[in-house]
C-alpha cells in the first residue's frame, strides 16, 4: 500500500526521499517496487535578475522526490548529461551488504562520467520517515539538490579544497523557492506556499540540505510536534522551533489550529558569534495560507502575515537543547543500544594547515604559505587525484597497492589541549602551534559486529563552527552530548542507555562534543565526514572499513552485475 504525505516542506531545500511507513510490508520483487530514472543536467535558471546555469535532477530544483513503503525496493537510473562526474548518494539508507550503492566516488564506486550511465539498486528496510539522496561530487549536491548559487560550485569546491574560502550563496530557499525575502528590481521571488484547511494536521518532512549552516525553521502561531529524526521515530515532543543541521532530516506535526490567515513559516540560518568570523547567510520565507475546505482561501489576499519572532543567529544554545530533547521511541522490531563498547575512539575535529610546498615546515598562520584543511585527530582526508581503484573494490578483492598507502585513524588526537579554549578561535600564537597536520587517505578497521563508540570533540580550532558528523552505512545512537571538553570520568555516567535517539548524523555541539555508538554490523567503506560542505572538502573525513562477518549472511556479496 503506497500511502501520499499530506504535505512536504523543508528548511533550506529539499527533495526527499520519503519513507513512508505502512503496516503491511511489502517483500523485494526482483524487479523494484520503485523505478526512476534521474537525468542530471545543466540548465539556466534565473533569480534575483541573474541568469546562472545549474546542475540539476528532471530539470528540476529541487529534484524529484522518490516516495516508497517501508520494506520496497528502489532502483533509479543516472544518466548524466551534465559536464561533471557525478554519483548520488541515498542519505542515510542503510543499504545493509549493499556498499556498492553507496554512491561516494572513489570510496564506493568510480564517478559517472559525461555521457555515462549508472543505476542504484536498494532496499528500504526498518527505517520509517525522510531521507534524502544528493550528489557526492564536490559541491554540486547544492543545485543538483537545491540551494541557490551564482557561482560555478564545481570550481567552488576545487577553490576550498585548495584554501580560498570566499565564495558564499546568494540565496537560502525553501522547496527552491527563495521567496520574498528576495527580489529582482523590487519584485519579489516566489514564494513557497503551504495551503492548510483548518483544523487538519499535516506531516512536514523538513531536510536541512544547505551545504553550510544549521537553521531554526518556525511558523507564527503555530508548533511543530517532532515525531521522528534521521528515519527513526522520536519520543514526540512539541516545540514551537525545529534546529536542524545540513543532512539532518525531521518529520514533524503541524495542526491548523490558528484563526484562519496567513503565516510565515521562516528558516533562519545560525552561526557562531564573534570573535568567529562572521560570513553572509540569508534568512528565507514562506507562506503557510489558511483554505476553507472546498472553496478557496479563507486568508484574503491583502491579509499581511504573521511573521514569527526568531531566535537570535547567534543563539547556538537552543540548537543545543533542542538536540538534547530527541531521545527514541520503543520499536519492537529494532535493537536496544548495546550496553557496552568493544572499542573507544576519541576523534578531535579540528582545522590545521599543511604547506603548500609540500614540506613540513613552513609560515602558520594567516600566511598564503600554507592550505588550511580540515581533521580528524590531526589528519586531513585525501584521496590522490590519479587514484585509480575505489577503496571498496581495493578492499574487497584485497589488491595491495590500494591498500599499503592507507592511514588507520587513531584512538585518539596526538596531542591532548584545552580543546575549546576560546582563545584558539581567532589566528594566533596558540592556534599556530596546534596547526601542522598531514594528509592521508583516513581510515579505520572493525571487527564485523563490534560495537564502537566515538566520542566527537569540536575544537576552537581558528573558527567556533559545530560539526554534524555522518556515518554513511550505519545508523548511531547519540548517548550523550555536552559543552566544552570531554570529561570520561564525569560524562561517560550521564550516558543515556535508555532510549538514546538513532540518528546517521549527529550534530557535535560548537565548543562541545557528543558521544554515540554503533555496531559495526554492514560490512564495506562507509564514509564517515562532517556535512559542511567546507569541512568536507578541506578534508574532515574519514572512511570506516567494516570487515565481514563469518557467514554469507554477514558479508558483502560480490559487486552487482554490470557494475
Ligand atoms: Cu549526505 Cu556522505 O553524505
Amino acid at each position: 500500500m503506497k500511502l501520499r504525505s499530506l504535505t512536504t516542506a523543508a528548511a533550506a531545500v529539499v527533495a526527499a526521499i520519503t519513507f513512508l511507513f505502512s503496516a503491511t510490508a511489502m517483500p523485494s520483487a526482483t524487479m523494484a517496487d520503485a523505478e526512476y530514472t534521474f537525468v542530471v543536467s545543466q540548465v539556466n535558471m534565473t533569480h534575483m535578475c541573474q541568469e546562472m546555469s545549474v546542475a540539476v535532477v528532471n530539470g528540476q530544483l529541487p529534484g524529484p522526490a522518490i516516495e516508497v513503503t517501508e520494506g520496497d525496493s528502489v532502483m533509479v537510473h543516472i544518466v548524466n548529461l551534465s559536464p561533471y562526474n557525478m554519483t548520488i548518494h541515498w542519505h542515510g539508507v542503510r543499504q545493509l551488504r549493499n556498499c556498492w550503492n553507496d554512491g561516494v566516488p572513489m570510496i564506493t564506486q568510480r564517478p559517472i562520467q559525461p555521457n555515462q550511465n549508472f543505476t542504484y539498486r536498494f532496499d528500504v528496510v526498518d527505517q520509517e520517515g525522510t531521507l534524502w539522496w544528493h550528489a557526492h561530487e564536490a559541491f554540486l549536491r547544492g543545485t543538483v539538490h537545491g540551494e541557490w548559487w551564482e557561482k560555478d560550485l564545481a570550481k567552488v569546491g576545487n577553490n576550498m579544497t585548495n584554501g580560498f574560502f570566499d565564495d558564499y550563496s546568494s540565496g537560502s530557499t525553501i522547496n527552491g523557492k527563495l521567496g520574498d525575502l528576495f527580489n529582482c528590481s523590487g519584485v519579489p521571488e516566489e514564494s513557497y506556499v503551504l495551503d492548510v484547511e483548518p483544523g487538519q494536521t499535516y506531516l512536514l518532512r523538513v531536510i536541512n540540505a544547505a551545504l553550510f549552516s544549521e537553521y531554526f525553521l518556525k511558523i507564527a502561531g503555530h508548533k511543530f510536534t517532532v515525531v521522528s529524526a534521521d528515519a527513526n521515530y522520536v519520543n514526540p515532543f512539541t516545540t514551537d522551533t525545529i534546529s536542524i543541521a545540513p543532512g539532518e532530516t525531521m518529520d514533524a506535526l503541524v495542526v491548523a489550529d490558528a484563526p484562519p490567515g496567513k503565516y510565515y513559516m521562516v528558516a533562519l540560518p545560525s552561526q557562531a558569534p564573534p570573535p568567529d568570523t562572521q560570513t553572509p547567510e540569508w534568512t528565507t520565507r514562506a507562506l503557510v495560507k489558511y483554505t476553507s475546505p472546498g472553496n478557496g482561501s479563507a486568508s484574503s489576499d491583502d491579509d499581511v502575515p504573521e511573521a514569527p519572532v526568531m531566535p537570535d543567529n547567534h543563539d547556538t544554545i537552543s540548537s543545543f537543547y533542542f538536540h538534547g530533547n530527541l531521545t527514541s521511541l520503543r520499536h519492537r522490531r529494532r535493537a536496544q543500544v548495546p550496553k557496552e563498547a568493544d572499542e573507544h575512539l576519541f576523534v578531535v575535529l579540528g582545522l590545521g594547515s599543511i604547506c603548500r610546498n609540500g614540506g613540513l615546515s613552513c609560515k602558520r598562520g594567516n600566511t598564503d604559505e600554507i592550505i588550511l584543511v580540515a581533521n580528524m585527530n590531526n589528519v586531513s582526508f585525501h584521496l590522490p587525484p590519479d587514484m585509480a581503484t575505489p577503496i571498496l573494490e581495493s578492499q574487497y578483492y584485497h589488491h595491495q597497492n590500494g591498500m599499503d598507502t592507507l592511514h588507520e585513524l587513531s584512538n585518539g588526537p596526538p596531542v591532548t589541549f584545552n580543546f575549546t579554549d576560546r582563545d584558539l578561535i581567532p589566528f594566533g600564537p596558540k592556534e599556530m602551534a596546534l596547526e601542522p597536520t598531514s594528509r592521508a587517505k583516513l581510515v579505520r578497521r572493525f571487527r564485523h559486529g563490534a560495537t564502537v563508540d566515538v566520542v566527537f570533540q569540536s575544537t576552537g580550532m581558528l573558527q567556533g563552527d559545530s560539526n554534524p558528523m555522518h556515518l554513511h552505512g550505519h545508523d548511531m545512537f547519540v548517548l550523550a552530548q555536552g559543552l566544552g571538553n570531554f570529561d570520561a570520568a564525569r560524562d561517560v555516567a550521564t550516558y543515556n542507555l535508555v532510549d538514546p535517539p538513532r540518528k546517521n548524523t549527529v550534530l557535535v555541539p560548537n565548543l562541545g562534543w557528543a558521544a554515540v555508538r554503533f555496531v559495526a554490523d554492514n560490512p564495506g567503506a562507509w564514509f564517515i565526514h562532517c556535512h559542511y560542505e567546507f569541512h568536507l572538502s578541506m578534508g574532515m573525513s574519514a572512511v570506516f572499513i567494516v570487515e565481514d562477518g563469518p557467514t554469507v549472511d554477514t558479508s558483502l556479496p560480490p559487486p552487482p552485475v554490470g557494475f
